[in-house]
């Protein structure tokens, strides 16, 4: 084992940084990752290892000496390829995508390449110009209000989710309402929070971080009638129970394409209403921002001139991974308040002219990367034309399968489409067979098509209806892998429907 004597045998001079020997070992994992790419097919698409897989075969203890980057990818492409769902397979449809790119890709290379840290404006100015700049390439794009941008008081920043953005638009809700209400013990329980039953987990946990309790969070009951949109009616209603019984309404989120169902609430009359009160209105667009860009969804964002903040994440859907998240803000002085420090080793002369944007006063943590870099490599390398048309091209595979579905007898398309993710379930002919049964059927139908390790696509249970959810996004998918899965699932649903002549053997079943 390790011991100071073991280190010092090492003679050669360590340089982690050496520039040829980067130049030579990058190459050969660049050259690794375009072989993945092209051989991607070749692996389940959802990871078939047993738990434990790799912490009791890995070597406990860390190696002490230096070992060459042959043997390393070695076991990467024996060892943790195995042990990897392959969120860019063109056979994934799970959740919603995780879109690599080359344009993000290069940028990345870029990102780490620079390590820089832009926390504030003199830590590197360019990539806080850079992220002004492609923010406001982007708000153009989405044809967001001027409203929205640093020219107005406005403003936006990369955060790297929208979780994030739900806390910090929170804590600056609070503050406001915090500095504009008798300062009387008990004001934070007072607090409300609004959304509907559709709306990401993620804002009750938010919610948790900054001190409102989860029963403070109403989640207001969506139906089927309504495709799961929040109801200006329901939303109001309980407003003014909550101003009856003395509570403060705070905050309420709206999503345009829900997780499960891709939902997209009413902004206008939904805003219309949160701002006779006095509330911040946040828009969380995660998934469907990005289809936005293309003139035939803007619509879908009509009426988010009367939010507070807005929110998508180009990590699903526009050709950029994880993490990078858009928020962009009405007041700017509002939310960097509730977010600013100013201790004395930061302070500088750029900063205390006030002339320039510090982003550590726009999240969370002091430190951040260089998100912009890869934003701007895509849009630069692929254009606003290349966004378009992949959106468009997912669109289009999903308005087929949609087609296939719906002639197609034994399936029900369970809520409508809007964008590039469906929701259907198998149907029993059997009348008397009752949303138990054909839940279970459909699980069933869900576990043996991702058995096959050909797709991997997930679920969602809307008003107790188990639903099968695919979202096509991967930017590897073509009509072929499309027309693979509607064959895949013809032949699994023929198999599982001959089995199940009658409910009662489907409950013996499973
Ligand atoms: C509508 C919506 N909001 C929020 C999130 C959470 O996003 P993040 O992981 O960036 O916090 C998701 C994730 O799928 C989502 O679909």
């Amino acid at each position: 084992m390790g011991s100071l004597n073991n280190v010092e045998t090492t003679n050669k001079p360590i340089n982690p940084l050496d520039p040829e020997e980067f130049r030579k070992q990058a190459h050969l994992v660049v050259d690794f990752i375009a072989d993945y790419y092209s051989n991607i097919e070749q692996y389940p698409v959802c990871s078939q290892v047993k738990p434990g897989f790799l912490t009791e075969t890995m070597l406990k203890l860390a190696p002490l000496e230096p070992e060459p980057i042959e043997t390393i990818m070695q076991d990467v492409q024996n060892h943790i390829i195995p042990g990897l769902t392959h969120w860019e397979s063109p056979g994934f449809f799970a959740f919603f995508p995780c879109t690599a790119s080359i344009g993000n890709f290069l940028g990345e290379m870029l990102i780490t390449g620079f390590n820089a840290i832009p926390f504030n404006w003199l830590a590197s100015p360019a990539a806080t110009e850079l992220e002004m700049v492609v923010l406001e390439w982007v708000l153009n794009l989405l044809q967001l209000p001027k409203s929205f941008w640093f020219s107005s008081d406005g403003g936006g920043v990369l955060l790297g989710s929208t979780c994030e953005a739900l806390v910090c638009t929170l804590v600056a809700a609070r503050e406001k309402k915090l500095s504009k209400v008798a300062a009387e013990e008990g004001v934070l329980e007072k607090m409300v929070i609004y959304c509907s039953d559709q709306t990401h987990f993620s804002l009750k946990k938010a919610c948790g971080v900054v001190g409102i309790s989860p029963q403070n969070v109403r989640a207001i009951v969506t139906t089927k009638s309504m495709n799961y949109e929040l109801s200006s009616l329901a939303l109001l209603n309980a407003i003014e129970t909550d101003l009856r019984s003395g509570l403060i309404p705070l905050y309420v989120c709206l999503t345009v394409g829900t997780t499960q169902t891709t939902a997209v609430d009413p902004l206008g009359t939904l805003c219309e209403i949160a701002n006779r009160f006095d509330m911040w209105v946040h828009v969380d667009a995660a998934y469907a921002g990005s289809a936005c860009i293309c003139p035939e969804f803007r619509h879908f964002l009509d009426g988010v001139e009367e939010a507070t903040s807005f929110s998508f994440n180009p990590h699903k859907w526009f050709l950029t991974t994880l993490d990078c998240c858009c928020l962009w803000v009405k007041d700017r002085t509002v939310y960097t308040k509730a977010l600013s420090s100013d201790p004395e080793y930061l302070k500088n002369k750029p900063s205390e002219s006030k002339q320039v944007v510090d982003y550590k006063d726009w999240q969370i943590s002091l430190t951040r990367r260089f998100k912009a870099m890869k934003l701007w490599m895509v849009l630069r390398m692929h254009g606003a034309s290349g966004l378009r048309e992949f959106i468009r091209k997912q669109v289009k595979m999903a308005q087929h399968f949609e087609k296939l579905l719906s002639r197609d007898k034994r399936f029900e398309l369970v809520v409508p489409r809007n964008f590039a993710t469906l929701c259907f379930r198998l149907l029993l002919a059997n009348q008397s067979s009752c949303d138990g049964d054909i839940n279970m059927l459909n699980k069933q139908l869900l576990e043996s098509l991702n058995a096959t390790g050909r797709v991997y696509m997930t679920h969602a249970v809307v008003e107790g209806v188990y639903v099968i959810r695919v979202s096509i996004g991967a930017v590897l998918a073509q009509d072929k892998h499309v027309s693979m899965l509607w064959d895949l699932l013809q032949e699994h649903a023929e198999v599982l429907l001959a089995k199940y002549v009658t409910p009662q053997v489907i409950s013996t079943l499973v």
